[in-house]
């Protein structure tokens, strides 16, 4: 007989506590039951659906008043969680062939004995958390869970967060504050936030995180270092998640003190066998390695010749017999090119280098591939290199981390902009969305799916603004069903974190659907790149800081024109790198999208769009347009006083008064280069040679936040 633990719930006084955020989408500690039954019985030994059990217990607003071992079904109603073995001893006559695969659920109402039951079943104990987790946000989205008959199935294995912490306690490109996992060289005495993370992550069904920046220490493998990373393990496994740490190509001889880490080396491969042997000796549920090589001056395999599937395999290798999975990334690009070649082109690197090598790794290596052949701009075209790796398993990188999109000092819900990228069809092997390619489908692949760069920090909120979480979530909403809207992400996710006040509802999850776009307005037009400061802190206008240096984010803009002409008749022949029908899509300025004109393409500022405006009084319209709706934004925000609590109401006004007045920063920086340089007149007269510079930034910013 399997084991039950069961659970009685009584009533107790929920909580009140302040909003802060700490809890993200997972605030219901008083969910309303009315009929649901008070009783959770956790059926097996696992602790992972234990954890699940007693999500569902707290939820609730209730306490177990009794715990305990039972021999049998409680004879009255009640929640009975389990994997599909212990369900099945206990439900016989259930129906095998709707059980899901992989981490999937099944959630099912049964009446049995006189009682019903609302079973949640997984074929793993990530399934049966998973599922808790879905039924849970129902029941807080007040849907009604009275009769249950719903089989979910991940979309991909892979479905991790990576985060950019440096063992000193700071975090790459992070926005909220210092390390939840390291500090001063070391892993954090108090790994509480960590244990807390893990939760928020199960409740969307991320199953790994890579923990440490892949610009990474080779300390973090050093046999005094595995020991402190068995902590984490420990703090994320009753959430289902598997650790996973970033490596260097070169802790062979910085850690190992060999001569060499030639990756055809036997004593290198020597060394990785005994690195990861050690690792799964102290972290059996150990997920694997990310490695970033040959790129932004890393260490890598072309030092000894080598190439990337040396590299990866000589470690993958390694991970192989405890089933670990190395994720190779494929932004490798030579940040040395000649600016005035104009045949050099960044966006071809991923390609070039990867797709020869198409066939040559490992079973259980992933090429992680950017979303886009730059680097997280406000808008890219997909990478080629999706449609170009049939033999080869994939994951896409996202960020969540908004690096290059305002730093989370601007309101920018991307879920639209990934959801543009995953259903944009490859057209290889038929019809091909990117979401089919990297969820391992076009071309059968063992594994495949998502890793996004999270870079959650010690604020207490996680991400600092409250409304980015939003991209947390919806991250994790589209790991799991890559075919969710954006539309249903924002709704749910509005209501998990404000309540369900359909006024609330509307205006956030229409705030959060515009945001992508009006950023893009007022930052990066036509598909130019978000025209930052890329040599800095990546934040703020910086049209030239692209121009004449080896980075190659090139839009090069002169006085008589604008864009980058990757197009294969007489450009960086880019455009080639995709399958013929996406070629054309973008080698004809007839055929190619505004949106992404001035990626493909270099037209004269007189060029005409489809939209029938000409490229200049687009840029002059669209950064107008594009401020004056970030100040929108603050009166649409206004419309919820009184509806919320106050901590987040001031807390999100006071990001979106700055954000109004940082766009007319962006405006006035981006419309008077522009202005200054091709010297043609906006036709609506709003741009005048030196308006802006008579007031420095600041000036702006502060009026607009007195507004
Ligand atoms: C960007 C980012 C770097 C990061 C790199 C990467 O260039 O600015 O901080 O190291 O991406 O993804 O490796």
């Amino acid at each position: 007989m399997a084991l039950l633990c069961l659970a009685l719930l009584v009533a107790i006084c929920p909580m009140c506590a302040g909003e802060t955020g700490a809890e993200g989408w997972l605030r219901h500690n008083d969910l309303t039951t009315g009929s649901l039954p008070t009783l959770v019985a956790a059926v097996g030994s696992s602790n992972v659906v234990r954890t699940a059990a007693n999500e569902l217990v707290h939820a609730l607003g209730n306490r177990p008043k009794a715990e305990g071992v039972a021999a049998q079904l409680p004879a009255k109603d009640a929640f009975v969680l389990g994997t599909w073995k212990d369900i099945l001893a206990l439900f016989p006559d259930l129906p095998a062939a709707r059980l899901p695969a992989g981490d999937g659920f099944w959630l099912r109402t049964v009446r049995s004995h006189g009682a019903k039951y609302w079973l949640v079943i997984g074929r793993t104990d990530r399934g049966v958390l998973y599922g808790t987790f879905s039924l849970l946000a129902r029941i807080a989205q007040q849907k009604d869970v009275t009769t249950l008959e719903d089989v979910q199935t991940p979309s991909a294995p892979i479905r991790w967060v990576s985060e950019w912490d440096n063992l000193d306690g700071s975090i790459e490109r992070g926005y909220a504050g210092r390390s939840i996992f390291f500090d001063n060289g070391a892993v954090r005495a108090d790994l509480t936030r960590v244990a807390q993370y893990g939760r928020l992550l199960a409740s969307i069904e991320i199953n790994g995180c890579a923990i440490n920046n892949v610009n990474a220490s080779p300390r973090i493998v050093a046999p005094e270092f595995i020991p402190q990373l068995a902590r984490i393990a420990d703090a994320f496994r009753p959430w289902g998640i598997k650790l996973a740490v970033s490596v260097d190509m070169s802790s062979p001889m910085v850690v190992g003190g060999l001569k060499t880490f030639d990756p055809l080396d036997p004593q290198v491969a020597a060394w990785w066998q005994r690195t990861a042997d050690e690792i799964y000796k102290q972290i059996p549920d150990f997920g694997g390695f990310v490695v970033k090589a040959d790129s932004e001056g890393r260490s890598g395999p072309s030092q000894y010749g080598r190439t990337a599937s040396d590299a990866a395999n000589v470690i993958a290798r390694a991970l192989k017999p405890h089933h670990g999975i190395l994720m190779y990334r494929a932004f490798v690009y030579n940040h040395h090119l000649d600016w005035r070649d104009m045949k050099a082109d960044r966006a071809r690197a991923a390609y070039d280098y990867f797709h020869p090598l198409d066939g040559k790794f490992e079973d259980n290596v992933v090429i992680q591939i950017k979303y886009g052949p730059i680097d997280f701009q406000v808008r890219e075209p997909a990478s080629p290199l999706f449609g170009a790796m049939p033999n080869t398993s994939q994951a896409i990188e996202l960020q969540v981390t908004q690096e290059y999109t305002g730093q989370q000092r601007h309101l920018v819900f991307l879920a639209p902009m990934w959801k543009e990228i995953l259903d944009f069809d490859m057209h290889v092997n038929g019809v091909s969305a990117v979401k089919q390619i990297v969820t391992g489908k076009t071309w059968r692949r063992p594994l495949g799916g998502f890793n996004a760069v999270v870079n959650v920090g010690l604020d207490e909120n996680w991400l600092a603004h409250p409304l980015a979480m939003a991209n947390l979530y919806g991250y994790g909403r589209l790991a799991w069903n890559p075919n969710l809207s954006a539309e249903v992400i924002s709704e749910e996710w509005a209501r998990l974190t404000f309540g369900n006040n359909p006024q609330v509802v509307l205006t956030i999850s229409k705030m959060l659907l515009s945001s992508w776009h009006i950023y893009e307005s007022y930052t990066g037009p036509l598909g130019a790149g978000t025209l930052t400061d890329i040599l800095g802190d990546h934040y703020g206008p910086g049209v030239e800081s692209s121009e004449r240096n080896g980075w190659g984010q090139w839009h090069r803009a002169d006085e008589h024109g604008m864009g980058m002409d990757r197009t294969v008749a007489t450009g960086t022949g880019f455009i080639g790198q995709y399958s013929p029908e996406v070629q054309k899509k973008y080698e004809t300025l007839a055929a190619c999208p505004d949106e992404l004109l001035l990626f493909m393409h270099h037209v004269p500022y007189t060029y005409v769009l489809h939209s029938g405006k000409t490229v200049i009084q687009h840029i002059y319209d669209s950064h107008y347009d594009g401020a004056e709706q970030a100040a929108e934004l603050v009166t649409q925000w206004q419309s919820v006083k009184g509806q919320i609590d106050d901590e987040r109401y001031e807390d999100v006004l006071k990001r979106l008064r700055y954000q109004a007045g940082h766009a007319i920063v962006w405006r006035d920086a981006v419309v008077n280069w522009f202005f200054k340089t091709s010297g043609i007149r906006d036709e609506k007269g709003r741009v005048q040679a030196g308006s802006v510079w008579g007031q420095p930034p600041s000036a702006v910013l502060s009026s607009a936040a007195r507004q």
